[in-house]
């Protein structure tokens, strides 16, 4: 082999849905570096209708995050022979954790999330919604049975976070924790501080 071949270290797809937190999908693409690797992106026909409620200038997408339509089966993630590292969907409603709890695969963001658990990668589900019935809670269980990480999007306050970008960022920092990549947006407890 010659020649400069950048390898991308990891393959990131990150999905939007419609829950409540488009703030934290906002943060984590933020804090995500596109040019070391690559970056997918596919949002549900919901996540819209959120992020128009929730930020007022819209998603900012950064440079270099390849986005896809929902109806791209073909996006390079969607098949067994191709997955993704790591998925997060971030926020998560309870509508696509269940359907991905009972195999329902009808877009290429469920679809996605099948293919991540049945290739043994990382899926990771940031649910929001409250208060959770029996139904969520089962799903939830299916989920962790199947293999998926599920990090609650709840803020934490004990590093009193004085901005909604710093409190979103607590939840952000766990996420990026789970799919393995360094953050320095919240301290540790009790780690050092300058
Ligand atoms: C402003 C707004 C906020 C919502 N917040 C939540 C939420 O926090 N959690 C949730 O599960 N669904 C929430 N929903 C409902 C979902 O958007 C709805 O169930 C939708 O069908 C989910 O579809 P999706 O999973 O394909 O995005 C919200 C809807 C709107 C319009």
């Amino acid at each position: 082999m010659s020649g400069h071949h950048i390898v991308a270290l990891l393959k990131i797809l990150i999905a939007i849905t419609g829950a409540s937190g488009s703030i934290y999908a906002q943060r984590l693409l933020d804090n995500l570096n596109a040019e070391e690797h690559e970056v997918h992106l596919v949002m549900s026909r919901y996540a819209q209708a959120v992020i128009g409620e929730e930020l007022p200038d819209g998603l900012r997408v950064p440079k270099g995050v390849m986005q896809h339509s929902l109806k791209s089966m073909n996006a390079p993630f969607a098949s067994g022979s191709n997955p993704c590292d790591v998925m997060a969907i971030v926020p998560c409603s309870m509508g696509t954790l269940g359907r991905i709890a009972h195999g329902c695969s009808d877009d290429v963001l469920l679809r996605a999330a099948d293919v991540t658990l049945k290739e043994r990668r990382k899926l990771i589900l940031a649910p929001r919604e409250t208060p959770l019935n029996l139904i969520h809670i089962k799903n939830m269980e299916l989920l962790l049975l199947a293999g998926a990480a599920i990090i609650p999007a709840n803020p934490s306050f004990y590093t009193r976070p004085e901005s909604l970008v710093q409190l979103a960022d607590t939840v952000v920092a766990r996420i990026l924790d789970q799919m393995g990549l360094p953050q320095r947006l919240v301290p540790r407890w009790q780690e050092e501080r300058d």
